[in-house]
């Protein structure tokens, strides 16, 4: 098995006015496309031919950083664009929303949080919700690094490469940051992620 480029689970110009289609075509045609044939290239012949791309994330962090870069950013946007969908944002589902009250104190703090986390991101990388020993926890991580990696299940995840706000947003990442929570967030895929990782 090697990595392959999934289709965006929505049109390009489904996103706007919050992300447009320019920044989806750059983003999903040519970032993540050449992270999957990056990717392909260097697992030939190394021991994670066949695996998932999971296997591939955890197995070649530390060992093997040309390989790990693509393989994280792979499944890192793999993600992405299911953690997005036509007017998202809104209200979160109870189940979630109970257990963001009880473990980061309450759904305002948790998007400030949120949106600190990737602000302070020095450079390239992630935002993140996770769950980690049962508990909600907001981390950050540079470059192609997840929190798969930090013994972690990732249930949310923001894009802060600048190859994923620049056209739409320029320079002001808190205010991408601000729209992806409110206007683009898909929170049932959320809860669906946070329940096979509560499992
Ligand atoms: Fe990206």
């Amino acid at each position: 098995m090697s990595f392959t480029l999934p289709e965006l689970p929505y049109a390009y110009d489904a996103l706007q006015p919050y992300m447009s289609r320019e920044t989806l075509e750059f983003h999903h045609d040519k970032h993540h496309a050449a992270y999957v044939n990056t990717g392909n290239n260097l697992l030939k012949g190394t021991e994670f031919e066949g695996k998932s791309v999971e296997e591939v994330v955890k197995g070649s962090y530390g060992k093997n950083q040309a390989l790990f870069n693509n393989a994280g950013q792979h499944y890192n946007h793999i993600h992405f664009w299911m953690w997005m969908k036509p007017n998202g944002g809104g209200a979160l589902p109870g189940k979630l929303e109970k257990k963001i009250v009880e473990d980061l104190g309450s759904v305002e703090k948790f998007k400030e949080d949120f949106i600190q986390a990737g602000v302070g991101q020095f450079g390239s990388g992630w935002a993140w919700l996770a769950v980690k020993d049962g508990k909600l926890t907001i981390m950050k991580t540079p470059n192609g690094e997840n929190p798969l990696v930090h013994g972690a299940e990732p249930i949310l995840g923001c894009d802060v490469w600048e190859h994923s706000y620049y056209i739409d947003y320029r320079n002001r990442r808190p205010d991408y940051l601000k729209a992806f929570l409110e206007n683009l967030v898909n929170w049932e895929h959320v809860e669906e992620m946070f329940e096979t990782a509560s499992k």
